[in-house]
């Protein structure tokens, strides 16, 4: 059984200790990702140890929501979309803690947000996941996983339904 469980973000768990070492993520998770998650803007899901007591350390975290994208264009797109913006998962925030940087941890949240992203897609329509990489060095990161930078130089990249669901 694994040592982790991914739960929605909610009081229990200690978002003041949470540090990624990225300001822009940290603040989020500190500052808006509770009330979003409570309005249902947008989902933030923390990785925690089972069985954990409140307030509950997060290891790391990941944000989902949906998203419109004019994907035109765009690599491994079906031909022939709508001119309007089509339907898609944004990942908009995906951190893990410093003290567990190098664990594994950040693949192990990507497959569960991409399973998680996958269903939502399949259930409602949508042509895949959209991520904006923080960093020139995170597109490599987001592209070892499938994800194809939707044009040159771009920090924005896609992975498209269809991998999502074959893919592991
Ligand atoms: C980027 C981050 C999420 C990686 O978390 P992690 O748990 O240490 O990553 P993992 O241990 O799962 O590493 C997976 C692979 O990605 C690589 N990797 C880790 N951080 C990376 C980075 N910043 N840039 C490029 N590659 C990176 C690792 O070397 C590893 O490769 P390996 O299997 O060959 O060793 C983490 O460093 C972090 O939270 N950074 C600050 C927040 C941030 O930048 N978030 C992304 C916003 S787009």
């Amino acid at each position: 059984m694994s040592p982790f469980v991914l739960e929605l973000l909610d009081a229990s768990h200690d978002r003041k200790s949470f540090s990624s070492g990225l300001a822009s993520v940290d603040d989020y998770l500190k500052q808006t990702a509770r009330g979003h998650t409570d309005k249902g803007v947008s989902l933030t899901r923390v990785l925690v140890v089972a069985d954990s007591m409140a307030p509950k350390p997060i290891l790391g975290f990941f944000t989902l929501t949906p998203c419109m994208v004019e994907a035109a264009g765009w690599p491994e797109v079906p031909k022939g979309l709508p001119r309007n913006p089509v339907g898609a998962v944004l990942l908009g925030r995906l951190a893990v803690d410093a003290s567990m940087h190098g664990h594994g941890i950040a693949t192990r949240l990507l497959a569960l947000a991409r399973r998680i992203a996958a269903g939502s897609l399949l259930a409602t329509g949508g042509i895949g996941m959209v991520v904006d990489a923080a960093t020139v060095e995170l597109v490599g990161f987001y592209q070892r996983y499938g994800f194809r930078s939707i044009a040159e130089d771009s920090m924005r990249l896609f992975l498209p339904t269809r991998s999502l669901i074959t893919d592991p």
